[in-house]
């Protein structure tokens, strides 16, 4: 018998031993028919009315302590305890597969090290992108490829609230409620409004993807709380949409310099991005043998990020060793450059009537003017040529300086 256990019972654990008693004999019919059970369910909070009361415990020790167990699930969240926890399994010969985003971007290459030495896995497919298989496929079936850039809509949270911003001009409370209630967000949802979920998954892909650990500390980082619907309706005009989108791209070869940055911006109607709507996450890979490959499925909630939990699980006891290639490097240096040095076009909403336009067109060049209904005579709106940011905050202030007032300005991005 394969002992599992699983630390957490919020949505994701219980998510995880609902779909796996659902599929279990599917589940050991992929291990070779091999009897698989979860012996434990770590949680401090009493069940007393569950099916599964009988697994439950408070110690961590049990779990440590039981030889019987090979893989443990950790899908409580946080960093403390989960990295103690997650150390001790792993030290004690246990393979550990876990969602813990927040976990695996701060200490991901020295749990994949500890793993390593002690012969075990650790597996973290749920971390990103809920249900969709990203980690992976990155890992493996694009391994052929150099991996040039990353854009995703990471956050499911914030995707379902733009969405319904967008479609039904519902307020950001409201749709945060929904999300909330639907099991989507985080506890603290300032994780997700904030940009700092988004921002956490991007680094485990750019990790990954180009051989370095990246510290979320060292990603520029954007949430979407001041959007409008007024940036909602311009958007619409030049031809997108807005999406909280997490980037990065490899700029020198080695991959030891790269732009990283999470924040709200236009989207084209062409890009794939731009369809991805609701709770649905979607990742576009950018190989240089493959060109772009998209991702795309339900990026949060209960049963979508279980799946992703139980496929690690499965791969856990099926592989007789540790997967050693799976890792990257922590040299303890910030591999992320200013990204006020990364070359963009902008989109800026201001206040200053016909002079101000006359002004913008002095600074910025060929400018797109945008419209919407109800547009106040005062205000205007236009996308910008390329530029840094630093240029733009240098053009900006001029704008400002000749009696302008900035409303809003956002990346418009080209994926
Ligand atoms: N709060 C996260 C989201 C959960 O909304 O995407 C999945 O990581």
């Amino acid at each position: 018998m394969i002992h599992i256990a699983v630390m957490g019972y919020g949505t994701v654990g219980s998510g995880v031993v609902e779909v796996f008693y659902k599929n279990r004999e599917s589940i050991q019919r992929k291990i070779g028919n091999k009897p698989m059970d979860i012996k434990y369910i770590l949680d401090l909070r009493d069940f007393p009315d569950s099916p599964y009361a009988g697994k439950m415990i408070k110690d961590f020790n049990i779990i440590a302590d039981d030889p019987d167990v090979e893989v443990v699930a950790e899908v409580m969240g946080g960093l403390e305890p989960a990295f103690s926890f997650t150390k001790t399994c792993l030290e004690r010969g246990k393979s550990v597969v876990t969602s813990n985003k927040e976990l695996v971007a701060a200490r991901g290459a020295e749990l994949l090290e500890i793993a390593r030495r002690n012969n075990v896995n650790f597996f973290f497919e749920a971390s990103v992108g809920g249900g969709i298989p990203i980690i992976r496929p990155l890992h493996s079936s694009l391994a052929a490829n150099e991996i040039d850039e990353i854009a995703g809509i990471l956050n499911g949270t914030t995707n379902f609230i733009l969405t319904k911003m967008i479609k039904e001009q519902m307020a950001f409370e409201d749709a945060l409620s929904l999300a909330q209630k639907l099991g989507y967000a985080e506890r603290n949802p300032s994780a997700d409004v904030d940009g700092h979920d988004a921002c956490r998954k991007i680094c485990i892909l750019a990790s990954l993807s180009f051989g370095n650990h990246i510290y979320p500390e060292f990603v520029h980082t954007e949430g979407i709380r001041d959007i409008t619907l007024e940036d909602v309706a311009y958007a619409g005009d030049w031809g997108g949409v807005i999406k909280l989108i997490g980037r990065a791209k490899r700029v020198s070869e080695d991959g030891g310099e790269i732009y990283a940055m999470v924040s709200p911006a236009f989207i084209s109607n062409d890009s794939q991005l731009s369809s991805v709507d609701d709770v649905f996450n979607g990742i576009l890979v950018r190989g240089d043998a493959t060109g772009d490959v998209v991702f795309y499925g339900k990026g949060a909630g209960k049963l979508p990020t279980a799946s992703a939990v139980i496929a690690d699980i499965v791969d856990a006891v099926k592989a007789t060793s540790t997967s050693k290639s799976l890792h990257w490097k922590d040299d303890g240096n910030n591999h992320v450059l200013d990204y006020k040095q990364q070359p963009g076009a902008f989109y800026l909403r201001m206040l200053g009537g016909a002079a101000g336009i006359q002004k913008a067109r002095e600074l910025f060049g060929e400018i797109r003017l945008l419209r919407r209904p109800g547009q106040p005579e005062e205000e205007f709106a236009f996308v910008t040529p390329l530029f840094t940011e630093a240029v733009m905050e240098d053009k900006v202030s001029e704008l400002e300086g000749s009696g302008c007032r900035k409303l809003a300005m956002l990346r418009v991005l080209d994926y």
